[in-house]
This record gives structure tokens, C-alpha cells and sequence, in this order.
């Protein structure tokens, strides 16, 4: 089901080692996959005993998850939460158990931010700003409309919520820019192949897909191909992440830019637990370092990459 310990130790009880509760998203994108293994090797690295289960997309199983690391009484819960919302009655479970919980990667959005202990991941409103501005850069010489399709994250999620405002909030100070579509692909490829052939049956003039993560670029390039189309030429794309197979596409011109999201957070979680169960203050919300690829730095870039 999903769920595995990497090594015996005992939850919470015996030795001092400290165990660990993590429930993923799921293993939907080549960033979910690059992020679980940080997560997994970081905790061996750090001596930390790592009870993992993969939620597959779903919030009840992630709540199912919480509830049994509050049952199993781990020293720490850390988590990456599907949605945004409805996390507040199984936080305060864990408060009550006095677990401390950290969030990874994604938000919530509980009112109440003692909750949880700290925050650690992307800026995605930034990551969507960021989009916005190389359209604008790109565009800025031409006045025709820009007929802008957009492939949205898993809907309600903090990622597609934050990258679709970031990068609207950019755009629209220009009304040349036109997001003439915008569905949900799940953040995964077979779902951004299926979207992008729809979008491209009802809209003859596409010019920019907007894509909120490689995966959904990568199945929507073959979209694209398929209906006689050249992606990075007759459709420019943009995407978030820079996972191999991503900055792979970059090189070779069938994606015009990539926003980097770091998912290598293991080190820095372990870190963030170690002092949190220590009772040592962490603060509330650390930011991951990232950049962005032109199709230039990617084919630099890519013999050094580590996923
Ligand atoms: O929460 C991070 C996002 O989740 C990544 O950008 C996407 O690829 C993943 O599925």
C-alpha cells in the first residue's frame, strides 16, 4: 500500500534515534520521484529512521497517513500536502499529541499557523512570475495578440494556485495577453497529452502553452506533434521544474524556457526535524534557491544534472 520504514527502529519508543513520519503527494511527475528519493536518502544520510507511504494524489490517504504516525507516536511528522485546504482538524490531532510537523514542498492553508512548526519549499508565485516575465520579454516587440493556453497542477493544490497568479498577475499588465484556455492536467503527462489535445481541437491559433510543470509539457509536445505542429517553433512553451527529461525537450527546442522548482529538499528537512524535536527554533518559512534554463543554459547544464 504504499507504505514502508527504512530501517526497524521502533516509533517513538527504545533507541534515541528519531523516526520520522512522511506522507508524499504521490509519485505523479519525474520531480515527485527525484523529490522522494532526497527525502529518503537525506534520512539515511542523517541517521534518521524514515517511515514513507505514497499518498497516490489523494488527501484522505494522507490524512489516513498522519492519523497512523500520531497512532505509531513518531518524533516528527513532515508532509507535502495534495491540497490546500481541509488540513486543520488532523494538525491539531498531531498538536495534541505534541508531534511536531513540518510541511514540505506545499502549503496549507490553515488560518491557524501553529499548526505546524516551519514551511520549507518554492516560492511558486515567484516560479509563476517568473514565466510571465520571459512571455513579456519575448513579446515585447510585437503588438499582435498572444493566444496563451494554460496546463493548471492538480486543482487546489498551492503549485497551481500560486503559478497560475503569479504568472497572470505578470501578463495581464499587457491585454495583447490572451489565456484563451486553462484546464487541469494533474501534473502528470498522460493528462497533459489528453488536455492539450482538446485545447488544440477547439483553438486554431495557439501561440504559448503555459505549462505548471515539465511532465504535462512533455505530454502535451506530443500533442502538439501529433496534430502536424512543431513545439518550440509554431507553439512556444514554458514549463516549471527542470527535471532531466524537461531540460532534455529545452536543449533540443521543444521547449522555449524552464522555471526551475528545486525538489532536492531531503537535507534541508532533516536539518529542520533534527531541531525541531530538540525543541530548538527553526524559522517559520525557509525558501528553496532556484533559478531558470533558456534553451542555451539548459544543453549546459544538463551533463551536471543530478535528475
Ligand atoms: O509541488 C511541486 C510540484 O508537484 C512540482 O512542480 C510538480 O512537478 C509536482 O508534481
Amino acid at each position: 500500500d504504499g507504505d514502508s520504514s527504512a530501517s526497524g527502529g521502533s516509533a517513538g519508543g527504545g533507541d534515541d534515534k528519531i523516526v520520522m513520519g512522511f506522507s508524499q503527494v504521490g509519485a505523479e511527475s519525474g520531480w515527485r520521484t527525484a523529490n522522494t528519493k532526497s527525502v529518503q536518502e537525506s534520512a539515511k544520510e542523517a541517521g534518521i529512521d524514515l517511515k514513507f507511504s505514497d499518498a497516490q494524489q489523494k488527501q484522505e490517504n494522507q490524512i489516513k497517513a498522519i492519523r497512523s504516525y500520531i497512532q505509531q507516536k513518531v518524533d516528527v511528522i513532515a508532509f507535502s500536502p495534495v491540497v490546500e485546504s481541509g488540513w486543520d482538524t488532523v494538525l491539531k490531532e498531531a498538536q495534541n499529541a505534541k508531534i511536531p510537523v513540518i510541511l514540505t514542498d506545499r502549503a496549507v492553508d490553515s488560518k491557524d499557523t501553529s499548526l505546524y512548526k516551519t514551511f520549507l519549499g518554492s516560492d511558486f508565485v515567484e516560479e509563476g512570475k517568473k514565466a510571465g516575465q520571459w512571455l513579456v520579454d519575448e513579446y515585447k516587440d510585437s503588438k499582435d495578440t498572444v493566444n496563451i493556453v494554460e496546463l493548471q497542477g492538480t486543482t487546489g493544490s498551492a503549485p497551481a494556485n500560486d503559478r497560475k497568479a503569479g504568472f497572470s498577475e505578470i501578463i495581464s499588465a499587457d491585454p495583447k495577453f490572451k489565456v484563451i484556455a486553462s484546464q487541469s492536467g494533474d501534473f502528470t503527462r498522460a493528462k497533459g497529452k489528453e488536455v492539450m489535445e482538446a485545447f488544440l481541437k477547439s483553438n486554431p491559433k495557439i501561440d504559448v502553452l503555459y505549462a505548471h510543470n515539465d511532465d504535462m509539457g512533455l505530454g502535451a509536445i506530443e500533442a502538439i506533434e501529433g496534430a502536424g505542429k512543431v513545439p518550440g517553433k509554431d507553439i512556444k512553451i514554458i514549463t516549471v521544474d527542470a527535471v532531466h527529461d524537461g531540460m532534455q525537450a529545452l536543449a533540443d527546442g521543444k521547449i522555449n524556457y524552464i522555471v526551475e522548482c528545486s525538489p532536492l529538499l531531503g537535507p534541508q528537512l532533516m536539518d529542520l526535524a533534527k531541531k525541531v524535536v530538540k525543541g530548538e527554533q527553526v524559522p517559520p518559512r525557509v525558501v528553496t534557491e532556484e533559478t531558470t534554463f533558456t534553451q542555451e543554459q539548459a544543453k549546459e547544464a544538463l551533463p551536471n544534472r543530478k535528475y
